[in-house]
């Protein structure tokens, strides 16, 4: 862009992160629509909470009432939502600050896109949980309006959701307890953030 020169001066990404005592890392939770992301990323939030980490919750339903409340459920809009999400990822990192980030993020394309975004920092985990099974959990009541017409664009359902290929890590919760998939997750993401 013409004329425009970002400068980040006096205190650095890692005189932040020296302050803070851990690595800023991005982890970017993938999953349909009540497959359990907001569980993970809170559960795994108190996890780090607790042992020290700072650490911020970015999630779907949150962002899409402040910041990107003019984008609805098109491709373009998601991933125009993601690559939004995606920048401001990179603020936290330059702040030292761990995100845990639960969006479905439905696409290879549109992961793939936040991770070139993102670069070395970033973590996906794949929350695994089936539309069948999401329909049954329905938390919101969602899936009830998606299949009797009344949502558009409902993912798993009129609009795709590619299953990850290259997560770091996977939360299959239908063998997993909602604790055992928090362990699951921190136990990979412990060694990333420790200073
Ligand atoms: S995306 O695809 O990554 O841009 O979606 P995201 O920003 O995570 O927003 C998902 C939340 O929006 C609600 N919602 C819908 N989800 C899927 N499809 C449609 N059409 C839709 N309409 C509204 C829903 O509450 C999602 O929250 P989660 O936490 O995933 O259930």
């Amino acid at each position: 862009m013409n004329n425009i020169h970002p400068t980040n001066i006096y205190l650095n990404r890692s005189d932040k992160e020296q302050y803070l005592k851990q690595k800023a890392k991005v982890i970017w939770i993938t999953g349909l629509s009540g497959s359990g992301k907001s569980t993970l990323a809170h559960g795994l939030e108190r996890r780090l909470a607790e042992r020290g980490y700072l650490t911020q919750v970015l999630d779907g339903d949150n962002i899409r009432t402040g910041i990107n409340n003019n984008l609805g459920f098109t491709a373009e809009d998601r991933n125009e939502n993601i690559r939004r999400i995606a920048e401001i990822n990179k603020l936290f990192l330059n702040c030292g600050i761990i995100t845990i980030n639960a969006f479905i993020s439905p696409t290879n394309a549109v992961r793939q896109m936040a991770r070139e975004i993102i670069g070395d920092d970033f973590i996906e985990i794949f929350v695994d949980a089936s539309f069948e099974t999401c329909a049954q959990r329905d938390p919101k009541g969602l899936y009830k309006k998606a299949l009797a017409g009344e949502i558009k664009n409902f993912t798993g359902l009129d609009a795709p959701f590619d299953r990850p290929e290259d997560a770091e890590v996977t939360v299959d919760t239908n063998k997993l307890s909602i604790e055992e998939g928090i362990e699951k997750a921190y136990e990979f993401v412990k060694s990333e953030v420790r200073w």
